[in-house]
């Protein structure tokens, strides 16, 4: 069986080509990131306008890529939400489009479950597992069951990490997405010479806070005897933000992982997946925390925790293997909550 998968919801546009024997044909991903860095984030207009340009190319690429057609397709699966509605919108068009012209089955997927269900595209893991989703937008704790079939343990009551993260990179002046700018330049740096909070440590649930260390850090950056013209400074405080982080994020993951035995004696796996998990002192400190509760740890490689279509094409694959499909009818969500019943159609 072979998926085109389409993500549009943010500030990549993805095509992937996948097969249901885990093979990649091909993973196209153009990035925004140059027509959003001037203004320090993304913006939704220039998103969707940027998505609506280059989405037609990307899936001609995407096919030659891989050395199939249209014809050879069986079934197209695209991002309906949560998202950009803008972006959204436009791909989901794109998908029920050729699902309509070529006569195959179309599959609605929600952006979160994507991220969550790429463990299984890249390492074969078997259901149930404890997926801990970290990207620019989310940050949660979801027991995962089977396709369609999510409980979630535990989310961000303010802000969501990577959005700590690039708030924090942008504090520092270093430039957008801050994820990637923080563990750069966080390597060189001493995390333990600034002390700052871990919100929620310690809290009996699964739930994180993240403004409190946001806050902490603007607050340090604009202290007067902070010098952020020198490079030491920036690494030391990068350094110490990005330990906290994995501090708090390892707090909360003992408290998920007693939750996840509780309800499936059975299960053995934690999983990271979204942009930020591609962050290593994060994999690291997660790694340690699921050993010592004696899970195993699976984190996909940092290409796939961030946005990309192969995780919506193996996301379609693993519904469609158990008969859900959607009509031309699903409409784009901009909130779609990965726990929230979607009665789906049956193949
Ligand atoms: O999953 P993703 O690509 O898009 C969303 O669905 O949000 O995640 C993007 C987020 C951004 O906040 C970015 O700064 C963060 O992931 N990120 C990282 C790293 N790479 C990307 N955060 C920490 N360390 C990284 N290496
Ligand atoms: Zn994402």
């Amino acid at each position: 069986m072979l998926l085109m998968g389409i993500e549009t919801s943010c500030d990549e546009t993805a095509v992937a080509i996948v097969a249901d024997d885990r093979r990649i044909l091909s993973n196209r991903i153009l990035s925004q990131l140059y027509e959003h860095r001037p203004y320090g984030g993304v913006v939704p207009e220039i998103a969707a306008r940027s998505h609506l340009q280059h989405l037609p190319g990307i899936i001609r690429s995407g096919l030659e890529n891989a050395g199939v057609k249209f014809s050879d397709l069986d079934g197209v699966a695209a991002t309906a939400g949560p998202g950009l509605i803008g972006g959204v919108m436009i791909g989901l068009m794109a998908a029920k489009s050729i699902a309509l012209v070529h006569e195959l089955p179309f599959i609605a997927i929600n952006h979160m479950e994507a991220h969550a269900l790429t463990p299984r595209l890249t390492n074969n893991i078997a259901f149930p597992y404890l997926a801990l989703l970290v990207s620019g937008g989310h940050s949660l704790f979801v027991a995962v069951a089977g396709p369609n079939q999510h409980t979630i343990y535990g989310t961000t009551i303010d802000d969501a990490i990577g959005e700590a993260f690039d708030k924090t990179a942008a504090f520092l002046g270093l430039p957008y997405p801050g994820g990637p700018s923080i563990e750069n330049i966080a390597s060189e740096g001493d995390p333990l010479i600034y002390q700052l909070p871990r919100p929620m440590r310690g809290r009996p649930n699964c739930d994180f806070s993240f403004s409190g260390l946001k806050t902490a850090v603007r607050r340090l950056t604009e202290k007067p005897d902070t010098d952020l013209d020198a490079p030491a400074t920036v690494a030391n405080i990068a350094a110490s933000f990005q330990l906290a982080a994995a501090d708090v994020v390892s707090d909360r993951t003992i408290n998920a992982i007693r939750r996840f035995k509780a309800d499936y004696p059975d299960g053995n796996t934690l999983v990271a997946a979204g942009g930020v998990a591609s962050n290593l002192t994060l994999r690291d400190s997660l790694q340690e925390t699921a050993a010592k509760a004696g899970l195993q740890f699976v984190a996909p490689p940092p290409a796939l925790c961030t946005d990309n279509g192969a995780m919506v094409a193996w996301a379609g694959i693993e519904h469609l293997n158990v008969g859900l499909q959607d009509t031309f009818a699903f409409a784009p969500r901009p909130r779609w909550p990965l726990d929230e019943l979607v009665v789906k159609g049956q193949g």
